[in-house]
C-alpha cells in the first residue's frame, strides 16, 4: 500500500472513534476500502466528508480533493491536524458541497470517489451528478450509509446501472467499480436507458398492460361495454336534492326538515327496461 504501512494504517484505525464527532466509518469498511484502493494506482481522487477516510486516502492517492464542511464537529480541523495526513498529497475544498462541487472543475479523470457528506435527500445524488462523469474505467465509487433511505435510494439505482458493478458491501458501506459503458449524458434525458427505471411501478399502469393482453376484438368489446354501462348509469341516477344533505340528519340521525317529503331530479330509464 502505497505510503502507508501496516503499522500506521492501525493507528489511523485506532483514531477514527475520537477522530471527530460527525459519525465516522467502521473499521471492517476503512480497511476494505484499503482492500480494493490498494489494487489500483490512484492519481486523483476525491471525497466529500472528511475524517479517518481523508488520511487514508491521503496515503493511497497522489492527489486527493476533499469537499467538506467542518461545521464545528472537528472532521476538518481534526484532520488537518493529524500526523497521519500526509497534507502534500490533499487539498480541501472548504464549504457546503452543494455550492463548491457545481463551481470546481475537474481537469483530471478520477480513480477513486467516495460519498460521505451530507445525508439527507437530494444531496447524495447530487454530488453524485457532480462526480459520476469523471469517473474513469475501472475506478471506484465509495457510498457510505445506505441504510439512510436517501443514500439506499443511490445505491439501488448504482445497483442497477450499467456503469457499476457492485464489488462489496461492508456493513452500510457499498463499493462499486466503473464498467466500461459510456458516460451516460449530464446534460441529457433518456431516463428509460437507465436500468433503475426499466420496470415502471406497476401499480400505476396495470390497467394499461392488462388492456394491451386483451386481443384487439376482446379491447373493443370491452370498450363498448363499459362506454354503455357507464352512460346507463349516469341517466338513471336520482339525485335528492330536497331535503339537503346536513338537514336530512342530525349528528345523531334525526330529520330536521322535510317530514318524510322527498323531492328528487333525476332521469329514469323507460318503464320495464330495469330489473327489480
Ligand atoms: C459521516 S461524516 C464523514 C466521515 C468520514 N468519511 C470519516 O471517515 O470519518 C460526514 C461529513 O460530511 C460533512 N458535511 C456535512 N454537511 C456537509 C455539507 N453540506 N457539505 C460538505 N460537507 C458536509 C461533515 O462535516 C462531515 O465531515
Amino acid at each position: 500500500m502505497a505510503g502507508l504501512s501496516t503499522k500506521e494504517l492501525q493507528s489511523a484505525l485506532r483514531s477514527c472513534p475520537s477522530l471527530h464527532s460527525a459519525g465516522t466509518f467502521s473499521t471492517r469498511a476503512f480497511d476494505g476500502i484499503a482492500r480494493h484502493a490498494s489494487k489500483r494506482r490512484i492519481r486523483c481522487s476525491a471525497e466529500t466528508g472528511s475524517g479517518a477516510t481523508t488520511l487514508l486516502m491521503s496515503h493511497l492517492s497522489e492527489h486527493h480533493w476533499v469537499f467538506a464542511l467542518d461545521d464545528g464537529n472537528g472532521s476538518v480541523a481534526n484532520v488537518k491536524q493529524s500526523s497521519l495526513l500526509r497534507a502534500d498529497h490533499v487539498e480541501f475544498v472548504e464549504g457546503p458541497t452543494q455550492c463548491t462541487l457545481p463551481r470546481f472543475h475537474f481537469t483530471e479523470k478520477l480513480q477513486f470517489a467516495l460519498i460521505d457528506g451530507p445525508h439527507a435527500y437530494p444531496f447524495p445524488d447530487l454530488e453524485y451528478y457532480y462526480l459520476y462523469p469523471h469517473l474513469e474505467l475501472d475506478s471506484l465509487l465509495v457510498i457510505d450509509d445506505i441504510h439512510i433511505r436517501s443514500v439506499q435510494n443511490l445505491f439501488r439505482f448504482l445497483c442497477s446501472d450499467r456503469m457499476f458493478r457492485l464489488e462489496e458491501v461492508i456493513g452500510s458501506t457499498a463499493i462499486f467499480s466503473r464498467t466500461a459503458a459510456p458516460v451516460f449524458d449530464p446534460h441529457g434525458d433518456g431516463w428509460w436507458l437507465q436500468g433503475y427505471n426499466r420496470k415502471l411501478l406497476s401499480r400505476y399502469t396495470w390497467k394499461e398492460t392488462v388492456r394491451n393482453l386483451l386481443p384487439g376484438r376482446m379491447r373493443r368489446l370491452a370498450s363498448h361495454y363499459r362506454y354503455h354501462w357507464g352512460r346507463g348509469r349516469r341517466r338513471w341516477q336520482i339525485v335528492i336534492t330536497s331535503p339537503g344533505d346536513r338537514e336530512m340528519a342530525g349528528g345523531a340521525g334525526e330529520v330536521t326538515r322535510g317530514h318524510g317529503i322527498c323531492r328528487s331530479a333525476g332521469a329514469f330509464p323507460p318503464l320495464g327496461s330495469c330489473a327489480a
